[in-house]
């Protein structure tokens, strides 16, 4: 367990380098992440670099014992670059050229920008690559940001009819998948396919689906040509990308397959604002963010990179220090919460916790931006809750060998950018969200105490006791024999098994290849607008609301374990496995889940929605996400290491378990 921090040596005076670097150690952090978006100081002329500023400021920080994350700068290409090749640049849904002016202005299809990439990749690395200092990679930063994945650019065009080429082999075959026979559609050749823009109304769901399918192969491929740079001029150093929260534009398990660490970028206050919470929520949770956003990406990216004992290997590359300036709204965090958002991390598996960033900048768009300092160089609050772990971390660490902790879980929630990208190109309701309900679904699932892996379709899943599928539209042959075999049991939420590869309906109608397993055929789905409820009951009486979206099961050969009140199953039974017909409330996803945890011989809690406990190895983590103190002593702690039973607002308490 590591502290960071993001640190631009090229936005401050060299003079303040080496100061900064001291009290970086003083405050104990140990790592620093530098040169993401510094191409135009390195390069600042084709050809002409200049490097004495990048070794003096890699010197400098080596000179206080602090590990260097070194980034490839492809984030940001310099003017001199886009005025030379304009055609690297992005191209918009409308057909324009994206400007440059800001970052991530360039097309991943783009065959100049590549070897751009790939050139000043091999710069950076056989500079540094072996250099004592440098202990890890960063390929560029944040794939997909301000919504650069897809591109409708000529380069983008002639990619993807070659993909699709190499994926259907023949345009009859393009042409059944794609149902082109559908308002005349057909096409003669794969060079008569443009890019599904501009179109008068909805385009091809099928051309759609295979352009993001085309266009998150292109991040592939552009992260694995730097991967393979780094790898080769830097060995052993591990490789990582920052990737982001509640964002799926891309697949990101298939980007982490070419990575030894995956690494994300933790905002809880601006995800809290930006995201589909409502509004009293916003409010409710504006000054500690919603306690299950930071631990859902958490637990979704420690199953990125896995090592041989299938443990994930992840780190908080950017956390949030205080407010940031790119939410809707941006309030500032209640005093405890960096040091509990880092203790959290660490909960989750985190390796290291680097903040973002070290000083806040006084220029340019991120000048509202916080830092662990202020403009002025004074501490900021969040360093002294920074400072305050790293102190309890040294102290802890004396006794109880913390480093090396990895986390397993009982509970698999699969997660498939696929199965996402159907279901945003047909919602079928305004707000049928997938992303949503599969944290909502995780929210219920830590209400009730339990550690959650979020693993990727393709993941082994013989060691779990309950498996959820939230948002599982298509489920793939080997998807279907590894649920067949597993003894766990399973939830299958609304529109399961729904479609087929190609973004059909199934012969056999929903849940398709699953319906074996759960005994139920979808008959008809409904979604519902604002408003409209539903009340679901179960044989005791207990009930709980829906809203959204509701299907009409016939029950093949299930039991309803729950009705709607109109009539029909709301929650069907067969065996191990449960189906939902509708996106419940929190009560009633907990209802459903504690069942089938109980089933699963799982003890479960009922947490307060502010109190999040969490397992590490034989630690226990409990985080107190209010203004109030609250009484906690989780089954199982033994000896307190940290704080004690009754957490402080804002508070955190360590156990032996
Ligand atoms: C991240 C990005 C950083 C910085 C930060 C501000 O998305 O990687 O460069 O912009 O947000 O919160």
């Amino acid at each position: 367990m590591k502290l960071g921090v993001c640190y631009y040596p090229e936005h401050w005076p060299q003079d303040l380098w080496a100061e900064d670097a001291r009290r970086m150690r003083a405050m104990g952090l140990s790592l620093v992440r530098i040169g993401e978006f510094a191409w135009s100081r390195i390069e600042p002329e084709p050809g002409r670099f200049d490097w004495a500023w990048l070794d003096r400021a890699i010197d400098t920080l080596h000179a206080q014992q602090l590990g260097v994350v070194l980034c490839t700068p492809t984030a940001t290409p310099p003017k001199w670059l886009v005025d030379a090749h304009p055609d690297m640049l992005a191209v918009d849904a409308q057909g324009r050229p994206r400007g440059f002016g800001s970052r991530r202005h360039y097309c991943f299809s783009s065959e100049a920008f590549r070897e751009q990439s790939r050139r000043i990749t091999r710069e950076v690395a056989g500079r540094y690559g072996r250099h004592p200092a440098v202990v890890a990679w960063q390929t560029d930063n944040e794939y997909g940001c301000h919504d650069t994945v897809l591109s409708a650019s000529a380069a983008a065009q002639a990619g993807f009819r070659r993909w699709l080429a190499r994926r259907y082999g023949s345009i009859e075959a393009l042409n059944r998948a794609w149902g082109t026979v559908f308002w005349s559609q057909e096409y003669r050749g794969f060079d008569e396919i443009d890019l599904p823009v501009l179109t008068v109304t909805e385009a091809n769901p099928s051309h759609r689906l295979d352009w993001r399918r085309y266009a998150s192969d292109e991040v592939v491929a552009f992260n694995r040509e730097q991967v393979g740079i780094l790898r080769e001029l830097s060995p052993g150093r591990p490789v990582s990308h920052n990737f982001m929260g509640f964002f799926t534009e891309f697949n990101h398990h298939d980007v982490a397959a070419d990575l030894d660490v995956a690494t994300w970028d933790s905002y809880p206050l601006g995800f809290t604002q930006n995201f589909f919470l409502t509004p009293e929520e916003k409010v409710r949770w504006a000054r500690t963010g919603h306690p299950d956003i930071p631990s859902y990406h958490h637990d979704l990216y420690r199953g990125m990179c896995l090592d041989a004992q299938g443990r994930g290997r992840w780190w908080v590359m950017e956390q949030q220090p205080g407010p940031v300036n790119w939410a809707q709204w941006n309030p500032a965090p209640l005093d405890g919460m960096v040091r509990l958002w880092t203790w959290q991390a660490f909960a989750h598996g985190a390796e290291v916790v680097s903040y973002f960033r070290w000083r806040q900048a006084p220029f340019a768009q991120e000048q509202m931006h916080s830092g662990l300092l202020r403009p002025d160089s004074a501490l900021a609050q969040g360093a002294v809750e920074a400072a305050q772990v790293g102190a309890e971390l040294r102290e802890l660490a004396g006794r109880t060998g913390l480093d090396g902790l990895r986390v397993r879980a009982p509970v698999a929630l699969v997660f498939d950018y696929d199965a996402l990208w159907m279901s945003r190109i047909q919602p079928q309701g305004a707000d049928y969200n997938a992303l949503e309900l599969s944290f909502r679904i995780y929210s219920a699932l830590r209400g009730l105490g339990l550690d959650v892996d979020i693993v990727s379709p393709r993941a082994a899943l013989g060691t779990y006791r309950l498996i959820v599928l939230p948002a599982q539209l298509h489920v793939a042959d080997d998807l279907l024999q590894r649920l067949a075999q597993s003894a766990a049991q399973l939830v299958l939420a609304p529109r399961a098994g729904a479609k087929t590869a190609e973004l059909h309906i199934p012969a056999e109608l929903p849940p398709g290849p699953l319906g074996a397993l759960s005994g139920v055929v979808v008959e008809r789905v409904a979604s519902l607008p604002p408003g409209w409820v539903e009340t679901v009951r179960w044989a005791d009486g207990a009930p709980a609301t829906a809203g959204r979206w509701r299907e009409d099961f016939e029950l093949r050969d299930a039991q309803a374990e729950a009705c709607f009140d109109v009539g029909r199953a709301a929650v069907a039974r067969r065996g191990r496995v449960r189906s939902v017909a509708a996106w419940l409330d929190a009560a009633g996803w907990q209802r459903v889940l504690r069942a089938a945890a109980q089933d699963a011989g799982l003890a479960t809690a009922d947490l307060p929605e502010s109190l999040r406990i969490s397992r590490l190895g034989d630690l226990i983590v409990a985080c107190n996400f209010s203004d109030q103190p609250v009484a906690c002593t989780p089954a199982g702690a033994r000896q307190p290491l940290l704080g004690n039973d009754t957490l402080a607002p804002c508070g955190v308490a360590v156990w032996k378990a």
